[in-house]
């Protein structure tokens, strides 16, 4: 079995997420640059049956990352401690070495919204933010990392800009950070800025893991970040830049809808993986290590 220890830092290289969809095709490959999956812990809360008996394979063969989708740092309201203490055992039964969730706004008045709304770059969205990973942290007992989500309009006039105010949040929370280098590009194209002065501003060790996914552009030009689609030069050229920044990490290929032949999409994650190595300098047979998760000095809360 596949073992995930918080203290290693083992997980590296290339993943996907474990879907519906795709959950037979990926039990059936040989896939060997296939080091990770990642899932949604809201899947499988409350849930058992088949969902748990996918999970219980997929551990078999994989270390498995967790990354939630209701938890939006900026809810004006604490989440509930009914389904945070039910994510932590959740998390501590998997020994899952972080969780993470998104810098954004998706519930108010205990109400979902089923969609990750953009936080206005104001001081205020800052201190709510720095709040609630403080309270989750608290309650998973384990370290978090925030998201970096795309966003199609800003609420309101912002106070900053975008990484100004996720670097804030970042050092005022002390929190990891999983950087969606999909998200970056499709906002410094539809907001103006460049991606590559973005990213360099980003601080390596905080770097937990790295999302990469499709995007699809309109014929006004907005871009739209779909996870439906293969991933874009433009971004792979991002990815390996980041790369070498902060050395392994677990990068994810994030394909949520419109899934193409198995095969194809076997093809991408090889190609991930060959920009991986060359960018990290990662032998074919050695043990990366995600130093954001095991270096000295950068403590976990
Ligand atoms: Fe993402």
């Amino acid at each position: 079995m596949s073992t995930l220890s918080r203290s290693s830092g083992a997980v590296c290289g290339i993943g996907l997420g474990l879907r519906q969809g795709l959950a037979s095709d990926l039990f059936a490959s040989e896939l060997p640059e296939l080091r990770f999956v990642e899932i949604h812990p809201e899947n499988y809360l409350r849930r058992g049956g088949r969902f748990r008996v996918m999970l219980a394979r997929a551990r078999e063969r994989w270390p498995v990352l967790t990354h939630g989708l209701t938890l939006g740092f900026g809810a004006v309201e604490p989440a509930p401690h009914s389904y945070t203490r039910e994510l932590r055992d959740f998390l501590r039964e998997l020994d899952a070495p972080f969780h993470s969730e998104h810098l954004c706004f998706s519930s108010a008045d205990g109400v979902m919204l089923h969609d990750l709304m953009p936080l206005p770059f104001r001081k205020e969205a800052i201190d709510t933010a720095v709040l609630r990973i403080r309270e989750l942290r608290d309650t998973l007992e384990r370290p978090v990392a925030i998201e970096n989500v795309s966003y199609y309009a800003h609420p309101g006039q912002p106070h900053m800009s975008e990484v100004e105010f996720l670097l804030e949040v970042l050092e005022r929370s002390d929190a990891k950070l999983l950087l969606d280098v999909n998200n970056v590009f499709v906002n410094a194209k539809n907001h103006g800025f460049d991606p590559y002065a973005y990213l360099d501003r980003i601080p390596a060790q905080r770097v937990v893991q790295l999302h990469v996914a499709g995007h699809t552009v309109r014929k006004d030009g907005l871009i739209l970040d779909t996870h439906g689609e293969p991933v874009q030069d433009a971004v792979y050229a991002l990815l390996a830049h980041t790369l070498r920044r902060t050395g392994p990490r677990p990068v994810l290929l994030e394909r949520d809808q419109s899934f193409p032949k198995f095969e194809v999409l076997a093809q991408e994650v090889k190609r991930l993986d060959v920009l991986y190595r060359e960018a990290v300098g990662e032998q074919a047979d050695a043990e990366p290590q995600n130093q954001a998760l095991d270096q000295p000095g950068v403590p976990w809360r």
